[in-house]
């Protein structure tokens, strides 16, 4: 792989800053974007006029959040004002037909970002654009008017089976992907890819390669097949590849790793830089990284930020090629911005401070005083036990370290750990001391505080959580040993 001083890089942010802010013209091999839709809002609540509030309550960080507001509306003049000359005419149109409604701000949100998109791509380039029939075909117009008709090469439909639903229609089992190049010329990146033959041509040619309209034993082949020096055949636009099972889901909306690798194998080569602008989970980018090409991820959370970097480091351990992650806060008054933005995000940014895991998506019901979770091996019983992580981002007292110390008792966890954007107070240092000291049968002499009170502040300065990290197998005597530090020792023994 090319990497030269190339770091990869995962972006916390919206995309259409961080594309004009970070992302230089022409620059970008293959994109591949996946943007939110919620698909199961019927066609009823999706076109009708929205006074603005309503449906703020329905949303998650995964779902929709692109509602008709002033936001739309200066995006709709911009892209009207300044966008190229038959994307501002689609638009008009569009709102004519539409009106104001999330289809329309949808369609505007995305009018912008295509123009980015488009800029950023390389003219060897090539887009996939996942979307769905809700609004493929209005998508695929604003394709046209952005990239032009002729650059379209594929509808590829990607065909899945999942359990019945819906009455009095055909079952919906397929998403759609709309393939552009950016140039005219044939010269995009283009891998052939192949497919196993039909029963039918295998029983007439078997798996012999089929060569200049002859096969090696100089019969003549069809003329549709005589290109092919392959034993399997072109691969079509029709895709039967397993969705993610939602019990294995990391995200709601992951998509196959499979899906993602016939696109990076096909529109891209060793080293090419692969950009996924709503990135979630990283399906792109962990794709990316096991084919060898550069990779730029994007996602507006910091849930899918912090699960992408765990993703990455599970999969691919010491092997990982360079990355960095751009937009965190990093330091304790950009931490306190976030938190007044929005609670939620700040949450899952400190859970990622401690390489700890997101519960649950907390906008869905209560959190029974676990935010997020560690799990980590002290014995070689192949089991499992949790740290429990809680977030703070207000006011605190010793009743929460109290309310830990039960979550602990009913979770069975060993350690317990109190992220706070305040500095704690003597009397929660002191209850936080009396919790003791968890020294794991395996490890001798090895000491972890049972509760320990992290600021927001010593994290950002590299303070660590402490548990053990590794089973005592027999790199235990390489492993390194952890102590309670002098300092600890004095906080903990107030
Ligand atoms: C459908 S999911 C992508 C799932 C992804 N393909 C995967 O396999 O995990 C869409 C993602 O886009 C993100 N998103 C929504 N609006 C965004 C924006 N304006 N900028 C960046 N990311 C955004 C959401 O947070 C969500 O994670």
């Amino acid at each position: 792989m090319e990497t030269g001083n190339w770091k990869n890089k995962l972006y916390f942010g919206d995309n259409l800053d961080i594309l004009r802010e970070h992302v230089a013209s022409e620059t970008v091999d293959l994109i591949y974007l996946d943007p939110p839709f919620n698909s199961n809002a019927t066609y009823n609540v999706l076109f009708q006029e929205k006074g603005g509030e309503k449906s703020a309550a329905q949303i998650t960080a995964f779902e929709d959040t692109w509602h008709w507001s002033m936001e739309s509306e200066y995006a709709y003049q911009e892209v009207v004002k300044e966008g190229p000359r038959k994307l501002a005419d689609l638009l008009q149109a569009l709102r004519a037909f539409l009106g104001q409604n999330d289809m329309m701000a949808y369609l505007t949100m995305m009018a912008q970002r295509m123009v980015e998109l488009r800029r950023v791509l390389k003219l060897t380039g090539s887009i996939y654009l996942h979307c769905d029939p809700t609004a493929s075909h209005y998508l695929k117009m604003l394709m046209d008017a952005t990239f032009g008709a002729k650059q379209f090469l594929n509808e590829i439909i990607w065909h899945y089976r999942k359990w019945p639903s819906g009455k009095f229609t055909f079952q919906r089992n397929h998403d759609i992907l709309l393939f552009y190049s950016r140039s005219q010329k044939n010269e995009r990146v283009f891998n052939q890819l192949y497919m196993e033959r039909a029963p039918s041509t295998l029983k007439r040619f078997g798996t012999a390669k089929i060569i200049s309209g002859h096969d090696e034993t100089g019969r003549r082949i069809p003329s549709q097949m005589a290109t092919e020096d392959s034993t399997g055949v072109r691969q079509d636009d029709v895709w039967d590849i397993g969705r993610v099972p939602p019990i294995k889901q990391l995200f709601p909306t992951e998509k196959p790793e499979a899906l993602l690798e016939r696109i990076i194998a096909a529109s891209s080569n060793d080293g090419g830089l692969v950009l996924d602008p709503f990135c979630g989970c990283g399906t792109t980018v962990i794709v990316a990284e096991r084919l060898k090409r550069r990779w730029i991820g994007i996602d507006i959370t910091h849930l899918a930020i912090s699960l992408m970097r765990h993703r990455l480091h599970d999969t691919f351990g010491p092997d990982l090629s360079p990355y960095e992650v751009i937009g965190d806060p990093k330091d304790l008054s950009s931490a306190r911005a976030l938190t007044e933005e929005n609670r939620y995000q700040f949450e899952w940014w400190a859970l990622g401070l401690v390489d700890a895991r997101p519960a649950q998506d907390k906008r869905k019901g209560a959190d029974r005083g676990v935010d997020g979770y560690i799990n980590f091996f002290d014995d070689n019983s192949g089991k499992a036990k949790t740290v429990v992580v809680q977030v703070k981002s207000g006011h605190i007292n010793a009743a929460y370290v109290r309310d830990l110390k039960g979550v602990l008792e009913r979770e069975k966890s060993p350690i317990g750990i109190l992220i706070t954007l305040e500095e704690p107070t003597k009397p929660m240092l002191q209850e936080a001391a009396a919790g003791g000291f968890y020294e794991p049968e395996s490890f001798p002499g090895h000491q972890y505080p049972r509760i320990q009170i992290l600021t927001i502040k010593e994290l950002l300065e590299g303070k660590e959580a402490q548990y053990p990290r590794m089973a005592p197998t027999a790199t235990f005597k390489r492993a390194q040993r952890r102590r309670v530090s002098t300092e600890d020792q004095q906080k903990f023994t107030i």
